[in-house]
């Protein structure tokens, strides 16, 4: 089969190259996918460099990548199962989380996998895996946003912010959005009900929130708490400082132990890829609330040239793979 692959860490059109190589063996658990289309994300940027350090001790090879292929929100169809596997079957459509996703078939944990929401295609069904779930988690059970709560969102224009605009007013939240000049008109089509641009004013400018999502921009703690209500919720979900030990996740560690001595909640969010998420995010795509919002679809060669796109900070909310 075709596949992205790479031997050595590094940025993508230095380390990434399309090859023939052999299907992915599967184990008891898991299901193999004819993948039709795959998403790109930032975590894919993450693991393709080995950055920041700590992620190489996590399991991901410490001098060069253990696992050779990229790709991890994927969508298809069921190729095969593993032994223990009762659901989903062959020949069933399937969107979720695998290893490998830019290659013509991969494997999943089949407990990362869920029915393909009906009214997507296959590019938009891979466009919400990770990023969706991410979003997903962040509004409900970080920010555990309620009907009427003003909330701000902070990479509005991004693969999480995107989805988590839509999801918030799915919530009946009264959402600000914030991202650059060139993204103000996405991020006010996603639903948003105000725009702050942040290259102009500042996040304080729309006045104090119930809940800030953070998913970009690495402000400092005391910055976002101005921006706060005095009882409110600060949900760090990401940034990107391009610092090679910590990333952008120095506050990730400081934010719950300064929340212990004030009165606003200081959070950090982990996400945890599961189906039954996935079947509540299909819920919210198959009622109309949620749709992905992509930027454009690339062919499986010019993978590197999109993740590229995407770490330039060019992309407008996902791109996707097509296969
Ligand atoms: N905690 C978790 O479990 C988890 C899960 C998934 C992702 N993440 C992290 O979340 C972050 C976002 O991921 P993503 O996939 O959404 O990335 P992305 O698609 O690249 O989006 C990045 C966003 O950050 C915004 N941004 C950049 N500089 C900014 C600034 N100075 N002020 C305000 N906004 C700024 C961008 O807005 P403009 O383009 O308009 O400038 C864009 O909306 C990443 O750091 C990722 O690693 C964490």
């Amino acid at each position: 089969m075709r596949a992205i692959v790479q031997d050595e860490y590094g940025e993508a059109q230095d380390v990434l190259r399309l090859e023939q190589v052999a299907r992915p063996q599967i184990a008891d658990d898991e299901v193999l996918v004819r993948v039709h289309a795959a998403g790109v994300d930032r975590g894919v940027w993450h693991i393709m460099t080995g950055l920041p350090y700590p992620i190489r001790v996590m399991g991901y090879g410490f001098r060069v990548p253990k696992d050779r292929a990229r790709g991890r929100e994927v969508a298809g169809v069921v190729e095969a199962v593993g032994k223990d596997v009762t659901t989903p079957a062959p020949g069933e459509e399937v969107y979720g989380i695998g290893e490998g996703g830019f290659a013509e078939f991969c494997r999943a944990r089949a407990d990362k996998l869920a029915p393909k929401p009906t009214n997507l295609t296959f590019e938009q069904a891979a466009a919400a895996p990770v990023s969706a779930l991410t979003a997903l988690q962040a509004v409900r059970d970080g920010g555990r946003v309620r009907s009427r709560q003003s909330v701000l969102i902070i990479g509005a224009s991004g693969g999480v912010g995107t989805f988590a605009v839509q999801i918030a007013k799915a919530f009946g939240a009264e959402v600000t959005g914030v991202c650059s000049t060139a993204k103000v008109d996405l991020v006010r089509s996603l639903g948003a009900d105000h725009v702050i641009d942040y290259t102009r004013d500042d996040i304080t400018s729309g006045g104090r929130y119930d809940v800030i999502l953070d998913i970009g921009g690495h402000r400092s703690l005391t910055h976002l708490r101005r921006a706060l209500a005095p009882a409110g919720t600060l949900v760090i979900v990401g940034s990107e400082t391009g610092g090679r030990w910590l990333g952008g996740f120095d506050r990730s560690l400081r934010a719950p132990l300064l929340s212990l001595f004030v009165g606003q909640k200081l959070t950090a969010l982990t996400n945890s890829e599961n189906a039954k998420d996935l079947v509540a995010l299909t819920e919210l795509i198959e009622s109309g609330k949620v749709t992905p919002a992509i930027e454009r679809t690339y062919p499986l060669a010019e993978t590197p040239t999109a993740i590229q796109h995407m770490v330039e900070g060019n992309a407008r909310g996902k791109l996707v793979i097509t296969i």
